[in-house]
């Protein structure tokens, strides 16, 4: 779990890979990893595996592994085993008509179910009404096809608000810094987002080229001067 903030947006990874998650877990702002079948075909490791290692990398997240029934029978089938493998998973179910049955189902047992690929503000009330725990909007989607992925974001927010829905509401496809920083202006409950992007966030060319410059004055006044990275506290102390 990260940092020490609480009641703060949550920062999920998108990525199956153990190497990403590790890097972000050491960082201490990851709270949780958002998986799906295509992220996890691309590791080419079995399924419980993989998720258990993901859960034992981050002992306090939570972490999405996705159903890849189309029935709900199936989904729920499938949500139950998933939820069985570890006490900090959530169970993905895509946003249709046999996966809202089954939401209601498994939410009505205790499941924590995060409904994805939600591209519409109808589909989020839906799923709020069934009893999902997270709604995934996938905004970068939404941008590529010509459409604001952050106005669905916002009209979401705003029916969650208006009704009390308790369900959270996690940015998904994020693509660059300004759907994070917008997703955490409207207060959405968690931002999901590759590693690519969270590496996004750190950056500014005004950090390097200061940095870089403070490096160098600092050289240039060792040159000079000899060792001065004695702290001036100390120096004052000791007197002249
Ligand atoms: O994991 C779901 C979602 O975040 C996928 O993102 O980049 O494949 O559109 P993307």
């Amino acid at each position: 779990m990260s940092g020490r903030n609480g009641g703060h947006m949550k920062f999920f990874l998108d990525t199956a890979n153990i190497a990403e998650i590790r890097s972000g877990a050491e960082l201490g702002v990851v709270d949780g990893v958002t998986t799906n079948p295509t992220l996890v075909a691309k590791e080419g490791k079995p399924f419980r595996e993989l998720i258990l290692e993901i859960c034992d990398l981050l002992p306090k997240g939570v972490v999405n592994a996705e159903v890849v029934s189309t029935d709900s029978a199936g989904m729920m089938r499938e949500g139950r085993e998933l939820a069985s493998w570890h006490p900090n998973i959530v169970v993905k179910i895509p946003m249709t008509r046999d996966g809202v049955r089954a939401l209601y189902v498994l939410a009505g047992e205790g499941i924590r179910v995060n409904v994805t690929l939600c591209f519409s503000a109808a589909q989020a009330l839906i799923v709020a009404k069934a009893g999902a725990y997270i709604v995934s909007p996938f905004l970068g989607r939404l941008d590529d096809i010509g459409q604001d992925g952050l106005v669905l974001l916002r009209e979401i927010m705003e029916i969650y608000t208006a009704n009390k829905f308790s369900t959270q509401v996690l940015a998904a496809s994020l693509r660059h810094p300004i759907h994070v920083i917008e997703a955490a202006k409207m207060g959405a409950h968690i931002a999901t987002m590759p590693s690519k992007v969270l590496e996004m966030l750190f950056k500014h060319p005004l950090t390097d080229r200061g940095l870089e410059a403070f490096l160098k004055d600092w050289e240039k006044a060792r040159e000079t001067l000899g060792e001065i990275t004695e702290p001036a506290g100390a120096r004052a102390r000791q007197g002249p």
